[in-house]
């Protein structure tokens, strides 16, 4: 039962708080990103950090169960106290709490810099972190700092999606292309910037500094980096701004029941072919599991003795049809977006005890 007074639109101030774009499909493709890219699943326990007005919060609510819990911290003491009133009420496992953490832009009588700032939480309690479009607002040090306490506060297992402006080789040369999106002229110490007077706009980071920061700090990057399109210099961008997987020691070597398998090899080959989904078919096999096939993807779906219950190769749907039963029977699939479609079908069918393994190519040999 959901009597949650969410609105159906962006809310009032989501510009600061959000940025530009649409807020809901943005919130939907990133829940997309958090169940396909770091295999988030819906009972797990999920940081926010800089969580604005519940952009990503608002879908989660939708997906994780009521055995998930959820955590948004954010410096705006007004988004808090929004996203409080509107999603804490209808969804008591999303907290959400206010940060005392100086930002020239959204808290500048914050007590705390941002290197000072401890998060609120014992060692080793969360699944997984995420900070969408916090890193480009962090100059190095404090981002330094940021990816430290995230690393502190993430169980062995755990993993952190975040996005950044990276410079490198190929972004270096465009940060002040005219006609781009968004600009970086100023260079300070260690970064980019926009705009001098107040640098934490939007800040552009150096790639290979944070790599280097990270690797003390007992995390990795997942590969590939998804670069985003934000520079205009990728040829297939995954989002606008570019989005850094990060894992800790234990992630993808733990209980092998809670992640889908792709063939026996890591579960990141399959989301990194989601992206590309043109259109899906589906349909439902008994009351509980519902099939898919991807036009990019080729998928079999196999009992767990390995016999093939499902060939997607041999099985054509009417798209649209299928596609309009799955969303009227759940909220949480959305007509728009393939990707959060994919990334919420593949966790179902893990849950439901499947191996998902990608067909073979045409003439191969099995
Ligand atoms: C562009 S908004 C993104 C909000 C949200 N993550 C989303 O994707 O909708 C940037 C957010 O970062 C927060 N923020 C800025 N500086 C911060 C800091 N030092 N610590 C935590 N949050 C910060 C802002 O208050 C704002 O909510």
């Amino acid at each position: 039962m959901d009597q949650s007074p969410e609105p159906s639109a962006a809310p009032a101030g989501s510009l600061l708080y959000g940025g530009g774009g649409d807020f809901e499909a943005i919130g939907r493709e990133f829940l997309g990103h958090f169940v396909n890219l770091a295999q988030l699943h819906r009972d797990e326990r999920v940081l926010d950090l800089g969580c604005g007005m519940g952009r990503m919060a608002k879908p989660l609510t939708r997906y994780l169960s009521p055995t998930g819990q959820y955590w948004g911290l954010d410096v705006g003491r007004s988004a808090i106290e929004w996203c409080r009133v509107h999603l804490t009420t209808a969804h008591p496992n999303f907290h959400f709490q206010h940060l005392d953490v100086r930002s020239h832009v959204y808290n500048p009588d914050g007590h705390l810099l941002p290197h000072e700032l401890r998060l609120p939480f014992d060692d080793g309690v969360f699944d997984f972190v995420f900070l969408t479009s916090v890193f480009t607002h962090l100059l190095p040090a404090d981002a330094q700092h940021y990816l430290a306490e995230v690393a502190r506060v993430l169980k062995p297992s755990g993993r952190c999606l975040a996005t950044f402006f990276l410079v490198n080789e190929v972004t270096r040369p465009v940060l002040d292309r005219e006609g781009s999106s968004i600009r970086f002229p100023v260079a300070l110490e260690g970064c980019w910037t926009s705009n001098r007077e107040y640098p934490e706009g939007a800040v552009a980071l150096p790639e290979d500094a944070v790599r280097s920061w990270i690797k003390p700090m007992g995390l990795r990057v997942v590969e590939p980096v998804r670069y985003g399109s934000w520079s205009s210099a990728v040829a297939e961008p995954l989002s606008f701004q570019d989005v850094i997987l990060f894992g800790k020691s234990d992630w993808q070597s733990g209980n092998p029941n809670r992640q889908p398998r792709v063939d026996g090899r890591s579960p990141g080959r399959l989301p990194r072919r989601v992206s590309r989904v043109a259109e899906i078919d589906v349909e439902r096999i008994g009351d509980e599991v519902v099939l898919m096939h991807l036009t990019n993807l080729e998928l079999r779906l196999l009992n767990e003795t390995g016999t093939v219950l499902w060939d997607a190769m041999e099985e054509i749907h009417e798209p649209s049809e299928w596609v309009a039963m799955l969303v009227e029977a759940r909220p949480e699939f959305s007509r728009e977006t393939h990707e959060a479609n994919v990334a919420l079908f593949l966790q179902e069918l893990a849950g439901a005890g499947f191996l998902v393994v990608e067909a073979p190519e045409p003439g191969s040999a099995e």
